[in-house]
């Protein structure tokens, strides 16, 4: 099927979740959760299969409702930056991004660290730009609160603003890193002042620029808001939209995004974030989704996905029964822990659910089941080998996306079956890369050096 007559080639990344519900960690296959050995296994396997980046994601506070913790969560990942600096160095080409918010960092202190894993990597290190923002994550900070995501976002813009100008301050060909300069301050920038609504900073970048110019930026958050930061500053998206119809509307609702934002259509693409269930047969491959989605949605884990919504202890519902008739509680604010209605419009919500789930005869576990996979059922992911490379060869004669950012629910096999069958099928097919495009993760992605 469409063999040798695709235009564009697809790149893999593997992701790592932070504080999460869906890896699953009870199986006996499952291994360690938290030891570098896990994390090292998944990113050379992962590097044999050619995959463009190993992507870590942040998780800064566990999860909990109530006063109660979600205790069947993944918890306890190790922080992004530091993980990926132990897998740069037991790996060579793959490249390493690390989730860090805009909201709970600082600009000259975040710009330092990235560059410092660029340079120390060879130029593999990204960062993936969250703006996580919810109340009791900021309790850990002390800041508390709740930032709306206007706020947020106009908040992440100056941020990130202020770490292009710290990265931009040093020019390329500098020679004080040469034994030849004169002294170590040729080539030193000057100072970096940044000063906008919410910094006034005055600062003096300390390294030189990085291998490819500055660390490639991906970006994660899918309001109108997010999609707008993305367009203006990001390389890639790391998207929520991998089902063919889905991906194809939001790669044009991006490229008119990046146009009005006064850049090419093209200088940002997608990664969907994605799962892949290969079995042997179309049959085999939905029966061990099946398998898999009772995993990761045990009951107790069904009746706390619904109290995040309902505001409320559900845990004398049943989780094969219907969904509760009590109505959700209506917070005063647009959104706090426990809480993921907004407002009014929680019953409103709640009865088109409940609807729903009558219509189709689902029980709560039933519901969340179906209401997480978010289309992952059914968007040709889940099949043979032969099914999931047709699937994809589509995406690779549209152009539609630039990759797959695949999230395994098993660590640390979830991706041998990917690299063992899939990719050797998809590289047959000439839509994936056979060897790394060069040493860089610039150069994996096909994006040309530049400066911030
Ligand atoms: C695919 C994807 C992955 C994300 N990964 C993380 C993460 O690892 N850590 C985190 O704190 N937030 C993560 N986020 C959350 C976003 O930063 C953001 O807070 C959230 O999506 C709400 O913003 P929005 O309304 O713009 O979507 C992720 C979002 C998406 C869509």
């Amino acid at each position: 099927m469409g063999q040798n007559n695709s235009t564009h080639q697809i790149q893999f990344g593997v992701f790592f979740q932070g504080v999460n519900f869906s890896t699953i960690w009870h199986w006996p296959q499952s291994g360690d959760q938290v030891a570098f050995e896990s994390f090292r296994r998944v990113a050379q396997t992962a590097e044999r299969g050619r995959f463009a980046a190993v992507f870590v994601g942040e998780g800064l506070r566990l999860r909990e409702h109530l006063g109660r913790l979600h205790n069947l969560d993944v918890a306890g990942r190790p922080d992004a930056q530091t993980l990926d600096a132990a897998l740069a160095a037991v790996t060579e080409k793959i490249g390493v991004v690390s989730t860090q918010s805009t909201t709970y960092n600082d600009p000259a202190d975040l710009a330092y660290r990235l560059a410092s894993l660029n340079l120390l990597s060879g130029g593999r290190n990204a960062w993936n730009i969250v703006t996580t923002h919810n109340a009791w994550t900021g309790e850990n900070f002390r800041r508390g609160g709740y930032v709306s995501g206007e706020d947020r976002y106009r908040h992440a813009d100056a941020f990130i603003q202020a770490v292009k100008a710290i990265w931009r301050s040093w020019e390329t060909g500098t020679v004080a890193d040469s034994a030849a300069a004169d002294d170590w301050s040729t080539g030193i920038p000057q100072h970096v002042e940044v000063h906008n609504e919410f910094y006034d900073l005055d600062v003096r970048r300390t390294l030189p620029i990085t291998p490819g110019g500055r660390p490639v930026l991906f970006q994660a958050g899918d309001s109108a808001e997010g999609r707008d930061l993305a367009a203006k500053h990001a390389d890639v998206i790391f998207s929520a939209h991998p089902e063919f119809t889905d991906a194809t509307e939001f790669a044009a609702d991006i490229a008119r995004r990046v146009e009005a934002a006064g850049r090419p259509a093209g200088a940002v693409t997608a990664f969907p974030g994605s799962t892949f269930v290969i079995g042997d047969t179309d049959a085999e491959a939905r029966e061990k989704y099946r398998e898999v989605r009772l995993a990761q949605i045990t009951p107790q884990t069904a009746i706390a996905y619904l109290e995040q919504f309902w505001g409320r202890d559900l845990s004398e519902y049943d989780p094969d029964g219907p969904l509760p008739e009590l109505d959700p509680a209506v917070e005063v604010s647009n959104e706090t822990r426990g809480s993921g209605f907004q407002n009014a419009r929680a019953r409103e919500v709640a009865e088109q659910w409940r609807a729903q789930a009558a219509d189709n005869g689902w029980s709560i576990r039933e519901f969340v089941i179906h209401h997480t996979a978010r289309g992952n059922d059914d968007n040709g992911f889940v099949g043979s080998v032969q099914t999931i490379a047709d699937n994809l060869q589509r995406y690779a004669d549209t152009g539609i996306v630039s990759g797959f950012n695949i999230t395994p629910y098993l660590t640390p096999t979830g991706l041998d079956e990917i690299v063992n069958q899939l990719v050797p099928e998809l590289q047959s097919r000439g839509i994936y890369p056979t060897e790394y495009a060069g040493d860089t993760l610039r150069e994996h992605l096909g994006l040309s050096p530049e400066l911030p």
